[in-house]
């Protein structure tokens, strides 16, 4: 017993003197940036990272400057935090910075899912072709018709008038991704459900479900992504992903009605290269994360800062009024549902300008390049910094450029115009020491990585919030609640969540 307790004593002696050594040996080199290898051997910052990204990041901004290198797991991450100096890491080319190193074993880790050579390539041709341009158009009717079912089905049955009292977070979510998913996954079929009524209630509850599931994955996403899960939680997300494997497989997803011909595209280029069926199904539970996990939360907060911000109420439900009207479209009992197509949606710059607003405040990603090759780094000011082979490069836009108030004075209110010239069109005259900073305000990313969905999502958002204001009377519960605090834990992953949801209450006006 005696010579086993000392022989695990002496593993782990050896670990920790290989870990620390790992760190130790690393030295600042001439011309590169500030090295900060962290309290820890190997971990070096991650804990004080995890703990909350933006306190971090800003504490090493204050003592290093622009650009510093810091350890996390083993990893060492140049951080460039001058936003003037983002073009300079969003157009390098990918033989010298590329985010497949550093995105494939993540997404392996997540998803258990293994690219293919030419999976990033696949995805944008279909991005491009169903999530953008006149793919759009085909998009947003299957947004409004999903939107419609869940939310209007008992309109003008009398029976939803009465106020009902939600958790905004949890409702705006629910709807946002289940609508979302009936886009783009496609629709129970008809012939298995015998009629359109039947069909159309099944999406509603089998959706539910769904939501109920993503919503436990969600939860422990961050710590799944840090890989930092405990023993219990690790089997929890092991039967999640069977679960997600199951209900998306490419069996059930190809046998629905309406199907996106994102998803169907993506899902045939895949088979198409000879791509393992049990891979295609993983595949599918990537494009539901991908689509689902950032809308719903930003969705909240939109609703919330309209309830709170009532100039901000005030203007958006002018202009939805308008657009409606300027298509002959009006909400009344007895009438048919309003529709809204994408053109009415691109007349909407308050509307757009409060939206932009909103993600500023709360879209929070890390974007992240691998370095393919030692290289030299241009700062905008001539600086010239030295980058190793094997390190990462960051920026994380949030604490760098969103939350600065040179660009962006008081940074932490909420202004709906914010993005608004005094004629009311897109402002993007944003200004650093002088000089126009074109990477203002980043919640889709930017490069090659940049989010593919944003157009769709962007529209989906306000389809939402447009007929939240054309069908519902809704108010918070308590007028005088506070905006909660962002959840810490989950900066780096895109659309932050609150760390508590807020009572609402809303009731149908027709
Ligand atoms: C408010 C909603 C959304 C936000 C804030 C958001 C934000 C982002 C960000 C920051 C990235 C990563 C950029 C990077 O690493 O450089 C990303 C990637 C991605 N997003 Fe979105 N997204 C949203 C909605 C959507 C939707 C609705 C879809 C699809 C329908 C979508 C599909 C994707 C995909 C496929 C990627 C991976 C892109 C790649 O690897 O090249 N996103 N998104």
């Amino acid at each position: 017993m005696t010579s086993l307790v000392q022989l695990l004593f002496a593993l782990i002696a050896c670990v920790l003197g290989a870990l620390y050594l790992l760190g130790a040996l690393r030295r600042r080199r001439p011309g590169e940036p500030p090295l900060d290898k962290g309290p820890l051997p190997w971990f070096g910052h991650v804990l004080e990272f995890r703990r909350d990204t933006v306190k971090f990041l800003q504490r090493m901004k204050n003592k290093h400057g622009d650009i510093f290198t810091i350890q996390l797991g083993g990893n060492y991450f140049t951080f460039i935090m001058d936003p003037l100096s983002f073009g300079a890491f969003v157009k390098e080319a990918r033989a010298k910075l590329d985010f497949s190193k550093f995105a494939k074993p993540l997404v392996e880790r997540v998803f258990s899912y293994i690219p293919l050579q030419d999976d990033h390539k696949f995805l944008q041709t279909s991005s491009t072709k169903y999530l953008m341009g006149d793919g759009l158009v085909v998009m947003t009717q299957a947004m409004m018709n999903n939107l419609q079912n869940l939310m209007l089905y008992s309109v003008g049955k009398g029976d939803h008038k009465t106020w009902q009292e939600a958790g905004l977070f949890s409702y705006s979510y629910n709807i946002v991704f289940r609508a979302g998913y009936l886009a783009l996954f496609g629709n129970e079929p008809l012939n298995t459900c015998g009629n359109l009524e039947k069909a159309r209630e099944m999406d509603r509850v089998l959706s539910e479900e769904l939501f109920h599931e993503f919503r436990k994955y969600d939860q422990l996403f961050p710590k799944l992504a840090y890989g930092v899960l405990g023993p219990s939680e690790r089997m929890q997300v092991m039967h999640l992903k069977r679960l997600f494997w199951n209900i998306l497989s490419v069996q059930r997803v190809c046998s629905r009605d309406n199907i996106s011909g994102w998803v169907k595209e993506q899902e045939q280029d895949r088979a198409d290269q000879g791509m393992e069926e049990y891979m295609r199904d993983r595949y599918m539970f990537v494009l539901l994360w991908a689509s689902q996990g950032n809308t719903g939360p930003s969705a909240f907060w939109l609703l919330l800062y309209l309830m709170k911000y009532p100039e901000a109420m005030r203007a958006v439900r002018n202009e939805v009024d308008k657009v409606l009207e300027e298509t002959g479209q009006k909400v009344k009992i007895g009438g048919s549902l309003i529709n809204l197509t994408r053109d009415m949606l691109l007349k909407t710059p308050v509307l757009d300008s409060t939206m932009e607003e909103t993600l500023r405040l709360i879209a929070a990603p890390v974007l992240t390049r691998g370095v393919i090759k030692d290289m030299s780094f241009v700062m905008a000011d001539g600086r010239q910094y030295n980058l190793r082979e094997g390190d990462r490069v960051a920026i994380f836009p949030y604490t760098a450029v969103q939350m600065d108030p040179e660009v962006h004075p008081d940074p932490n209110t909420f202004k709906y115009d914010r993005f608004l010239t005094p004629d009311g069109a897109k402002k993007t005259d944003f200004y650093k020491n002088g000089k126009k900073v074109k990477y203002y305000s980043m919640p889709w990313g930017a490069g090659t990585t940049m989010c593919p969905g944003r157009f769709f999502a962007t529209n989906e958002m306000k389809q939402f919030v447009f007929l939240m204001l054309t069908y519902f009377d809704f108010e918070l519960k308590n007028p005088d609640e506070e905006v909660p605090e962002i959840d810490v834990r989950r900066w780096g992953f895109g659309s932050m969540q609150p760390v508590r949801d807020v009572q609402f209450r809303y009731r149908l006006r027709f």
